[in-house]
């Protein structure tokens, strides 16, 4: 049976959130214990203090090992997310081995050929999908269009050299939206075609398309939930920690409080003057959400057109998580703005304790984890050539858990 400890670290911008868990014989991962620090010296893709980060991981590692109680780390898999990330698509041409048929292997070279063609020495890629292949004529060259996911070497290398810093060793680097989705994916009904994975958080949205039932697209844009903290602090002159706590209490509440008078008890941390009016949390709150939506559908449109609406294709549901992507609010404007139905997920399968929405990434993050460790494709089109990397690594001896 295969025992294989998996250790996921999910750098979001508010905090950093780790789960361990262990392989079991069926692919599935059973996890250990989760733990989680604030996010120091790092914000939305970009590393501001190295020795900051370093703290907040070691941190939340040594939180995760005392909640597993155990110091087994295993393979180490780390996800992150913003605009420092670089998501393309790129069409790689190859002549097929056997004219007049498509084997797995040419749509793994045609991918390759799409990297090669937009490769660049300070990018490091992280994800590659094929999402489109051509029809081969006896003859013709295989033609597939890749949507590839890259990172800056030097986040790269700064985030290897955090994890050293605290004795782990990195086995990988993902992309938090890309793993999220692909996990999540699984959960969702079968006969969907077209749809958005929105994970909203608290300084970025990571958008994935699928089209078909491919992924397709995808964005890490800066927007989430910091904004409406922010607006909270300044508008009710309260602390951090307390305009959250502020905006999840509001979030909890119907709209229909709106326009009738409520004055809610807000006060906390020391205070005595906070009895504030729902219409005035209302007016902070919706507004910012309503701003956030717009830019995030003004972000998203484009792709949708591209991918989607260019095929006569029409978009099925937007499904959101993250911290963010769950209040109400935040859904049913998606609703309103994108006019598609929406839906909250989470990963439900995991015990309760684990299954929160702001868990979703770690979730991902552990399954591509564990997807690796069975050798499992990890991208379409695109596994055999990890695959065969991983072997080679071995053969090697790099990359070993
Ligand atoms: N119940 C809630 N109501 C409203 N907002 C919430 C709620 N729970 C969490 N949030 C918000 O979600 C955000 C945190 O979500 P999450 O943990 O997914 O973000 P992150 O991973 O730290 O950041 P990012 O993914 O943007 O890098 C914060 O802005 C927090 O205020
Ligand atoms: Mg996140």
């Amino acid at each position: 049976m295969n025992k294989k400890t998996i250790l996921a670290i999910d750098v979001g911008t508010g905090m950093i959130k780790v789960f361990v868990g262990r392989m079991q014989a069926d692919g599935s991962v059973d996890i250990l214990g989760s733990g989680a620090a604030p996010t120091v010296g790092y914000d939305r893709g970009a590393i501001t203090d190295s020795n900051a980060l370093t703290h907040s991981i070691r941190q939340a590692v040594d939180c995760v090992r005392m909640a597993a109680d155990s110091q087994e780390t295993g393979c180490v898999y780390l996800g992150i997310s913003g605009s420092s990330l670089v998501m393309q698509n790129s069409i790689g041409s190859i002549a097929p081995i056997t004219s007049g048929t498509v084997t797995v292997e040419d749509i793994e070279r045609a991918c390759k050929a799409a990297t090669f063609a937009i490769a660049d020495t300070d990018y490091e890629i992280l994800h590659v999908f094929s999402t489109k292949e051509s029809v081969v004529k006896p003859g013709a060259a295989l033609e597939v269009e890749a949507h590839i996911i890259s990172a800056p070497k030097v986040i790269v290398q700064g985030l290897t050299q955090a994890l050293a810093e605290t004795g782990l060793k990195l086995n990988g680097i993902v992309a938090n939206g890309i793993v999220a989705a692909e996990a999540m994916r699984k959960e969702l009904p079968e006969q969907l075609n077209n749809f958005i994975f929105m994970d909203i958080g608290a300084g970025t949205a990571d958008v994935v398309i699928y089209v078909g039932g491919k992924l397709c697209s995808s964005a890490s844009l800066p927007l989430g939930g910091d904004y409406i903290t922010n607006d909270l602090m300044q508008g009710l002159s309260v602390n951090r920690v307390h305009a959250e706590e502020i905006k999840r209490y509001y979030s909890r509440l119907s709209p229909d409080l709106h326009n009738q008078g409520v004055v809610l008890d807000c006060n906390d941390y020391g205070t005595t003057d906070k009895h504030i009016s729902f219409d005035f949390l209302y007016d902070i709150i919706e507004s910012r959400v309503d701003e956030i939506v717009v830019l995030l559908y003004e972000s998203v449109k484009p792709l949708l057109d591209k991918y989607l609406t260019v095929n006569g294709q029409t978009l099925e549901c937007i499904y959101l998580t993250g911290g963010s992507g769950t209040m109400p609010s935040m859904g049913s404007c998606i609703a309103k703005v994108f006019q598609i139905h929406t839906e909250t997920i989470k990963p439900a399968q995991l015990a309760d304790e684990y299954a929160h929405s702001t868990n979703t990434v770690c979730y991902g993050i552990i399954s591509h984890g564990a997807k690796i460790s069975t050798g499992e494709p990890v991208a379409e089109g695109y596994s055999a050539w990890n695959v065969f990397i991983r072997k080679a690594k071995k053969l090697l001896k790099f990359d070993r858990c």
